[in-house]
């Protein structure tokens, strides 16, 4: 079968669009974003991850479903990916029905756990503090998802932010393997060993801050700064942003920027008509990595299950 440009298949033979609009923000005003998911329908956004955390699916599902109501899209053309929050671990049917709900719709395409840690209390951006902790089994959270396949509320499952190990062990008793795997990627954290283990396993790879989150209390600027990627980006007349975002997807990679500017969706869209140079592969994968978001707020030396950000990553930090 010959997949569309700009997509990759799944395991479960479904075809993920490279490019998907990220949607974690702190700034919640549903108007703003609803306004920023249309704008990314009309140039031509397919995929979209939210997340039960992020605040965002309702807005998501107004704009979803308006554009369905007026014939831009069909359900069947649109990507929708959410995640299982950290405290929604005992009961994913639960959970992802209540995602459904805000969304407005019948099933997603893919339903992710969000982070290996399980947690009392519902926090996103803040430190977390000891009693919040509770012990993970992911063994069980991992039936829950399978669940929800099973009952047709997602088309696919998955995980984020684990490891090669932690990929290795759900494949050593999931019925369902995962397909897609969503960590931190950008050139300066390229995720080598992990994407040679998904690749092995036929897990897709999709990319969370594939800018390195400019701006943001949890990013840093020095990737979208990178003298390097500046070179390139003069170098082919594009901006550093879609460097960055090619460079992605020629990894096989999706990627899932952030922006609620109509200026850079359009902009992080424009990757698909021309391409990087071996040389500029070449000299990218040869950049300094570090990753940016290590998780330590999951840390504790009591009661998380990960005592330091290695056993977090399990060494792949
Ligand atoms: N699974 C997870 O644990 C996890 C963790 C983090 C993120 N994610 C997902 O991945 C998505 C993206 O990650 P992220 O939001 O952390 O980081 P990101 O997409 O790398 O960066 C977002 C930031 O970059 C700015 N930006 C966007 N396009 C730009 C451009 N062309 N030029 C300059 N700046 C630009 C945005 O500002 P404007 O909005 O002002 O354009 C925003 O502040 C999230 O929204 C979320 O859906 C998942």
């Amino acid at each position: 079968m010959r997949i569309a440009e700009g997509t990759a298949q799944l395991n479960t033979g479904a075809l993920i669009p490279l490019i998907g609009l990220g949607t974690a923000t702190r700034n919640l005003n549903d108007e703003e974003i609803k306004a920023a998911m249309t704008t990314a329908l009309q140039v031509g956004y397919r995929h979209f991850d939210t997340a039960s955390y992020y605040g965002t699916e309702h807005a998501l599902g107004e704009a979803l479903n308006s554009a369905f109501r007026s014939g831009i899209v069909n359900r069947e053309d649109v990507f929708v990916t959410s995640k299982l929050g950290n405290t929604e671990h005992d009961d994913p049917i639960a959970a992802i029905k209540n995602s459904l709900k805000s969304l407005q719709l019948e099933y997603v395409d893919l339903y992710l756990i969000h982070w290996p840690v399980k947690m009392r209390t519902r926090i996103l951006f803040s430190q977390p503090k000891e009693e919040d902790f509770l012990p993970l089994n992911i063994k069980s959270t991992w039936q829950g998802m399978e669940q929800c396949m099973e009952t047709g509320l997602t088309k696919a499952i998955g995980v984020s932010n684990f490891s090669s190990k932690k990929i290795e062990d759900l494949l050593s008793y999931a019925k369902i393997p995962p397909a897609v795997d969503q960590v931190e990627m950008h050139p300066l954290w390229q995720q080598k060993k992990l994407r040679e283990c998904c690749s092995k396993h036929n897990i897709h790879v999709s990319a969370w801050s594939p800018l390195g989150a400019p701006n943001n209390p949890w990013g840093s600027n020095v990737v979208i700064d990178n003298p390097l990627i500046q070179e390139i980006a003069e170098k082919h007349g594009k901006t550093r942003a879609q460097v960055i975002l090619r460079w992605g997807v020629e990894q096989g990679v999706s990627v899932l920027p952030k922006s609620f500017n109509a200026g850079r969706i359009a902009e992080n869209f424009q990757i698909f008509d021309w391409s990087l140079t071996l040389d500029d592969h070449d000299k990218i994968s040869k950049l300094k990595q570090g990753k940016i978001s290590t998780g330590q707020k999951f840390v504790n030396s009591t009661t998380s299950p990960y005592k330091t950000v290695e056993e977090l990553w399990d060494g792949e930090i």
